[in-house]
């Protein structure tokens, strides 16, 4: 048996024994172009197994969804071809695959770097499970979790506090604060307390950081709910305060998280972030209005303007773009991508934001940001502008 097929026998075997949890593509020889990066995962598609392919290029990713069967020679194929490191993540044992300059494949076997989390089918869907369901008393008492199973209509939203905190878990590998001890964190616009929990039981329970995690949000009856429900969990060091983003002062934050904040709340939290020099950014915009109010759209791209939706989708777009730059342009690395699949919510695009130590060319950046405005037609664009008043 060659080395290749060696490889397909464990990848078939992990997907047979659902224990695979991630694949990893990596160092790809110079066929691939912008293609450095491949990250796979199971999901699930209307009751089957599938896989994720998350192409990460040097300015963008993609995400693709395969059936198991075209996945395995998919995976073999880029791995004999364009990618010379792949490595397995299971729940058994992690394997390193690397093919050398003459096609020779090595292969390793680690013991598992995941071992200990929760994989487990649940409730028919089958995926990387971060948060445990087992006497976990804030999913119990938020109602996402029942007799420690999700909650018939749940599954949607623990997919989703599991995404997030895999996005966060990357986010913090790939930034300063991994050195870091501990950290402070603020979520603004927290709601129910969702992902403000789960964040808080994932760096002090998973990652074994000491956090302070703070909850702003407006609505009084959340934060009562919120925080008697920290108590129960004697979270000690998560609190919720009730009051607006716009009026915090914020400082000493190392990640700054707003999720699903209406309009220009997620401006004033990007604000927040930029000024109070946190390392890392993540806000996943709500609705666009301010930008919306204001395109002036003339030329050809007028048609698209015709079509309510598209005007809609057009708003987003360019606010979203606008966003990015500004965090760009401030010195964060910074990415837009969809987060979970809009089959669990439409509100699915995140930009994470992490602070670069590479030379910016802010003025260059700001420029461009200004012709991108006048194609469109906009006057003000308000997170520009509470930046400037912050000179
Ligand atoms: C859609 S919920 C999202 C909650 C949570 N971030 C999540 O993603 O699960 C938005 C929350 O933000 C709060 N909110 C909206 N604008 C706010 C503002 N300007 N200041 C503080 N909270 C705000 C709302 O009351 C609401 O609870």
């Amino acid at each position: 048996m060659n080395e290749l097929s060696n490889f397909t026998k464990e990848l078939k075997l992990s997907l047979e024994s659902n224990s695979l949890i991630r694949l990893i593509l990596s160092s790809p020889d110079n066929k691939t172009g912008n293609l450095n990066k491949i990250t796979v995962r199971t999901i699930e598609i209307k009751n089957k197994s599938a896989l994720s392919f998350l192409f990460t290029y040097k300015n963008k990713t993609i995400t693709k969804n395969l059936n198991i069967e075209e996945s395995i020679s998919f995976i073999a194929e880029l791995f004999g071809k364009s990618f010379t490191d792949c490595v397995l993540f299971t729940t058994e044992n992690d394997f390193s695959f690397r093919r050398t300059k003459k096609g020779k494949i090595l292969f390793k076997k680690l013991k598992p770097a995941h071992a200990g989390c929760d994989f487990s089918m649940e409730h028919n869907f089958k995926k990387t499970k971060i948060i445990k369901v087992e006497n976990n008393i804030y999913l119990e008492r938020l109602a996402v979790v029942k007799n420690g199973r999700v909650s018939d209509g749940m599954s949607g939203k623990f997919k989703q506090i599991n995404r997030f905190i895999e996005t966060i878990g990357e986010l913090i590998e790939g930034s300063e604060l991994i050195k870091q001890d501990s950290m402070n964190i603020v979520d603004m616009g927290s709601g129910k307390g969702y992902l403000t929990f789960a964040v808080y039981d994932f760096l002090i329970n998973e990652l074994k950081k000491n956090v302070s995690v703070t909850g702003i949000e407006l609505r009084e009856d959340l934060v009562e709910k919120c925080t008697k429900i920290a108590f129960e969990c004697s979270f000690e060091n998560l609190k919720f305060v009730q009051g607006s983003i716009e009026s915090q002062t914020v400082s000493n934050c190392d990640i700054l998280i707003a999720l699903h904040a209406c309009d220009t709340a997620t401006d004033d939290a990007i604000y927040k972030g930029i000024t109070s020099d946190s390392e890392i950014i993540v806000v996943s915009p709500c609705c666009h209005k301010q930008i919306r109010k204001q395109l002036h759209i003339t030329g050809e791209l007028k048609e698209i303007t015709k079509h309510g939706i598209l005007e809609e989708r057009m708003a987003e777009m360019v606010t979203d773009t606008m966003r990015g730059l500004i965090l760009e342009a401030y010195g964060y690395k910074t990415k837009i991508f969809e987060y979970i699949s809009d089959e669990h919510t439409h509100k699915n695009l995140m930009i994470s934001a992490v602070k670069t130590t590479n030379k910016i060319d802010k003025d260059e950046i700001l420029k461009r940001l200004t012709a991108l405005k006048k194609t469109f037609g906009i006057e003000k664009f308000y997170l520009e502008e509470l930046m400037k008043s912050n000179l």
